[in-house]
């Protein structure tokens, strides 16, 4: 039975649920796309049902750098609005001063995530988010475009600039005018990072920082796999694709308008869904690889996770709501709804995920594999050597400065940064 207490004077109204515990009031921040935030809602009016607590989403751009920038700013002022925040994989070094420890209240169910996820989101010891999904990007390509004209999926880059520039020039010559070969996240922000550490990785270039901290981005593999990459800009991906982030990149996508393009599977779903003009003509692969010693495909490693505010007013019912979004229950949902990839090893064996998700059986492997971005050696400053990075990368590819010229500056800038810190 629910009941209403005023307080006297103070505006406050309480519920009180069941056997006297407290219904809260949550706030969680969103920066959903497609249909993430219709479908965190869909789960939320579920929480909500089972306990008596109320959710209201704050909705946030969807560049996880914007969000990072914002959610860092509420939390230095100490922000109590918000109780739970959905937190990028690789903010949990930076952020986890902010957050409660999870440890003890996740200590029943921390085990059945993959432990190098719970790993990643540990700080000194302090368990500061539950993983809610992973993400390792595919090679999405048109299955019905390959089949046309007699190609097979790529499995280095040079094959994908040639299969790429082969269909487009032969779709275009019969009247295919907005067709492009490749689409992928050119902007400057964290995106791009994630494009260019898997160029750079798969050519043999190394991660950008090593996890023992050794800064070893100033190479040549790193420097042929960065100009390769400008040399695509203009020529099999739209000038535009500097100002794409995922979003516009799956809109050139899902509109029929890309030969290949690189995403996360959460582009799978949507790419299927009835208002898709590539429903049912396209598939996944993994990235290809680079030339020359140690070339291989290479995944960045994504994913987001449940973080709790420390200045949350309610934290029993917000770690309730933490431990409730990174459940098996809702993690099969997500990945059936989302094809967002589970946390949870069993989960890549469950028949209605690989029913609704196929792909998923082979990307267990490809998580596995998944190079990190060195958020983790660089500690509070990889936001800045992210920065960096992404920067000399973008003014690579809008033809400021060969790829060697850049790197040796940014070598420099996080030599800088680095000092004694890391
Ligand atoms: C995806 C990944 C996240 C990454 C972001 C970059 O959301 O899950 O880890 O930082 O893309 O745009």
């Amino acid at each position: 039975m629910k009941m209403k207490l005023m307080l006297a004077g103070l505006l406050t109204s309480v519920t009180l649920v069941g056997a006297g515990a407290q219904a809260a009031e949550l706030s969680i921040v969103s920066g959903d796309t497609g249909s993430g935030l219709a479908f965190l809602r869909s789960q939320l009016d579920r929480f909500e049902a089972d306990t008596g607590h109320t959710v209201t989403v704050v909705p946030m751009p969807s560049s996880t750098t914007d969000q990072f920038g914002q959610y860092r700013l509420w939390l230095a002022a100490g922000n109590s609005d918000i109780d739970v925040y959905q937190t990028d994989v690789i903010w949990a070094p930076q952020l986890a001063d902010q957050f409660l420890d999870l440890s003890e209240a996740a200590a029943d169910v921390a085990g059945s995530h993959f432990p190098s996820i719970i790993e990643s989101q540990t700080v000194d010891g302090k368990l500061v988010a539950l993983p809610a999904f992973t993400d390792a990007p595919a090679l999405y390509y048109r299955t019905d475009l390959l089949e046309k004209h007699g190609k097979s999926v790529p499995s280095t880059w040079t094959e994908l600039e040639a299969t790429a520039m082969e269909i487009m020039e032969a779709e275009r010559a019969e009247g295919n005018s907005e067709i492009w070969g490749f689409v992928f996240q050119g902007n400057a922000y964290e995106g791009l990072t994630c494009d260019a550490l898997e160029w750079v990785k798969s050519n043999g270039g190394g991660q950008i920082v090593e996890p023992d901290g050794t800064i070893s981005i100033n190479n040549e593999q790193a420097a042929a796999a960065i100009d390769r990459a400008a040399g695509w800009v203009g020529t099999i991906a739209p000038e535009g694709v500097l100002a794409y982030m995922e979003e516009e990149s799956r809109g050139v996508w899902q509109l029929g308008n890309a030969v290949f393009m690189r995403n996360w599977p959460y582009a799978y779903a949507l790419g299927n869904g009835d208002d898709s003009a590539v429903k049912g003509k396209f598939d996944v692969a993994p990235l290809p690889a680079g030339d020359g010693e140690n070339a291989r495909s290479a995944a960045t490693l994504g994913g987001w996770n449940v973080a709790v505010s420390k200045y949350s007013p309610d934290p029993e019912a917000a770690i309730e709501l933490a431990k409730f979004l990174a459940s098996e229950e809702v993690q099969k949902e997500r990945a059936i709804q989302q094809s967002n990839l589970p946390t949870i090893p069993s989960l890549y064996e469950d028949a209605d995920v690989l029913e609704a998700s196929p792909f998923m059986e082979n990307w267990k492997a490809i998580f596995e594999q998944a190079v990190p971005r060195p958020s983790a050696p660089t500690k509070t400053d990889y936001n800045e050597v992210s920065s960096l990075f992404w920067s000399a990368v973008h003014d690579t590819l809008a033809g400021n400065g060969s790829a060697a010229e850049n790197l040796e500056i940014l070598e420099a800038d996080l030599q800088d940064l680095k000092g004694d810190a890391w």
